[in-house]
């Protein structure tokens, strides 16, 4: 593969970085109601992903940010409103920090993957779905969180032809 802009690698450096700060946030959090990372099970989707892709960036863009991370985007929400009325200022707190660069993290991945079909003239969408398709099992899960989604430049027909819950939405396929 031909070698990635600089740019590339400053807005991953970045996003590590951020994603360091959440695991302190949640960790935090987790000590200070009695517990510890790992006292509880999780699953390893996005772990799983980023070692099923590694031989494939366009796949791991489109997997682990634009699918995975976005999912974040559309539960993230509903958390917070769980926590406020829980009265779990804190957790509030932390979550709202990790939903608004979460955005961010998504928006990267949007971009570099448009880059990735720019640079070899192909349709993002449909290579986008083949992606989705080959690397991640199951669909899509709606309801989608469309406004946050589409801040991170990820159009609903990107996502929404591949949510088979739900019929599909008009003048999409
Ligand atoms: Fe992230």
């Amino acid at each position: 593969m031909c070698p990635m802009p600089i740019g590339f690698y400053d807005d991953w450096v970045k996003s590590a970085d951020e994603e360091s700060k959440h695991f302190n946030l949640v960790s935090d959090c987790l000590e200070n109601m009695g517990s510890h990372y790992g006292a509880m099970a999780a699953h390893a989707g996005m772990w799983r992903a980023a070692e099923d892709t590694k031989d494939d960036l366009p796949g791991c863009l489109a997997v682990v940010p634009m699918v995975l991370e976005a999912r974040g985007l559309d539960v993230t929400p509903g958390m917070i409103t769980l926590f406020e009325k829980a009265g779990e200022q804190p957790i509030v707190d932390a979550l709202n920090v990790i939903y608004a660069e979460e955005v961010g993290h998504v928006g990267y991945g949007s971009k570099w993957f448009n880059f990735l079909c720019g640079r070899d003239n192909l349709d993002p969408r449909d290579v986008f779905h083949d992606l989705v398709q080959t690397y991640f099992h199951g669909a899509l899960k709606a309801p989608f969180n469309e406004e946050k989604r589409a801040e991170a430049d990820l159009p609903p027909d990107f996502y929404w032809p591949l949510a088979d819950d739900l019929p599909p939405r008009p003048g999409l396929t």
